[in-house]
């Protein structure tokens, strides 16, 4: 039997964080984790350079059944600490675009960062270790495991979501949560590419891989970046940000133009060049292939004569079409791909202070299997660190 003060029970970014935050504090912590390396998902993040945070994290960055949970641990261990983290290791990084800092070398930087703290703290970091059963004692918690028993008096799950599933991903910590009677608000994927109709598929072979600059739109939220075409549908930073506020049934509006009153600018190029086509105006903004497939497939009936010869209800119809493009994904990707898992566990039930379940003391969740997910944009790291740090602080 190994006793520890501290189990941390998956050693992704959250739980690695906490081992630092409560071994810092002389707490002796173990992490258990059943991959075969730790971190994976840090690793693989931000195209291998690891979008560790956002300058502009705050907590409107972070969608939650309780907008408000997620406050106090964001205040608490700010991107500004773990920047200097990040410093204090001598770790060169970058701001890429909208304050997302990412490393100049690779992701593993920051692993290499979050075991070395572990290890001046003297937490024990375990992979390979299925946990195979958790029961509550009088002193805590006794983990059967396939590394033997454990025990401890604090008992943090720091499983993450359900997202990439091959990358070790598991619906762990749902079920601990209700194997201690707490509440698990519904999950789906987040940041997620969309899937379209066979037909808009059809319609759109052979853009797989062009992008434009758009903003879209759905709910009441808007995001301004780029959209990606792929042989699937859709991806590209805005649509993965708009995925998170989508549901099933729902259509979006793509803004194409999203500088110009498109109209305006169609009236204005009547006059100047009114030789010129549509597709051609379309061209100056959008990629050439993009604007032709465009004009084919909604303006076929006016894309052969001159602006010169285009009544105003025409322009107005380009200008409606491009400006306020509704399209109705018939899913997204899922799982597979998806970057987070929207929903997890009920904040209701967990204290934003410590993050101790209001009715099991001495167990802990934290990261991303609470029902807390981050914008695109370093903003889920953040989430993990501040979550993981504060939790730390209290164990
Ligand atoms: P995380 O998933 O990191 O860790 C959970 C750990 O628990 C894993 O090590 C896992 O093996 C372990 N585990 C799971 N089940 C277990 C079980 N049954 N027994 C034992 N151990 C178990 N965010 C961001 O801010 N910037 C970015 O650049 C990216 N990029 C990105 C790319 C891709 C492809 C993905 C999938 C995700 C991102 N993210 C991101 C999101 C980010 O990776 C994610 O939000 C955090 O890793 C969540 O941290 P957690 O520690 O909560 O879970």
């Amino acid at each position: 039997m190994q006793e520890k003060d501290v189990i941390i029970i998956g050693a992704g970014a959250a739980g690695l964080m906490c081992a630092i935050s409560a071994g810092g504090r002389g707490k002796s912590v173990a992490v258990l984790d059943h991959a075969n390396k730790v971190g994976k998902k840090i690793l693989m993040s931000g195209g291998g350079r690891c979008n560790f945070t956002n300058y502009y994290a705050e907590p409107s960055n972070f969608l939650s059944h309780n907008e408000h949970f997620c406050k106090s641990a964001l205040s608490r261990y700010t991107q500004w600490d773990f920047i200097g983290l990040v410093e204090k290791h001598g770790i060169p990084y970058h701001e890429k675009k909208l304050g997302q800092l990412f490393c100049d070398n690779k992701a593993k930087d920051i692993v290499n960062m979050l075991l070395d703290e572990c290890s001046n703290v003297g937490a024990d970091v375990r992979t390979h270790c299925a946990i195979e059963q958790v029961e509550k004692t009088e002193q805590g918690f006794l983990l059967t495991t396939s590394q033997g028993k454990w025990q401890c008096r604090s008992l943090v799950i720091a499983t993450g979501g359900l997202s990439i599933p091959t990358m070790g991903a598991t619906g762990f910590g749902y079920d601990i949560a209700k194997q201690f009677g707490l509440t698990v608000l519904p999950t789906t994927a987040g940041l997620v590419p969309f899937t379209l109709t066979p037909s808009l598929l059809e319609q759109f072979e052979g853009l797989s891989g062009t992008s434009a600059d758009a903003s879209v739109s759905c709910n009441g939220e808007s995001f301004r970046e780029n959209i990606l075409f792929t042989h699937r549908g859709l991806s590209g930073p805005s649509i993965l940000q708009i995925s998170s506020y989508w549901k099933p049934g729902d259509s979006i509006q793509i803004n194409l133009f999203p500088d110009i009153d498109l109209f305006q600018a169609l009236k204005d190029s009547q006059q100047a060049r009114p030789k010129s086509h549509i597709n051609t105006l379309l061209a100056e903004t959008l990629t050439k292939k993009l604007a032709d497939r465009l004009t084919d497939m909604w303006f076929g009936d006016i894309k052969d004569k001159p602006l010169a010869e285009l009544s105003n209800e025409s322009l107005q119809r380009v200008a409606k079409q491009c400006q306020s493009w509704s399209l109705k994904p018939t899913g997204t990707e899922g799982y597979r791909t998806a970057e987070v898992t929207l929903g997890g566990i009920d904040t209701d039930e967990v204290s934003s202070k410590t993050f101790e379940a209001k009715k099991v003391p001495g167990l802990y969740f934290i990261g991303e299997v609470l029902d807390v997910t981050g914008h695109l944009g370093g903003f889920n790291f953040q989430w993990a660190w501040a979550s993981g740090h504060a939790c730390g602080q209290e164990l």
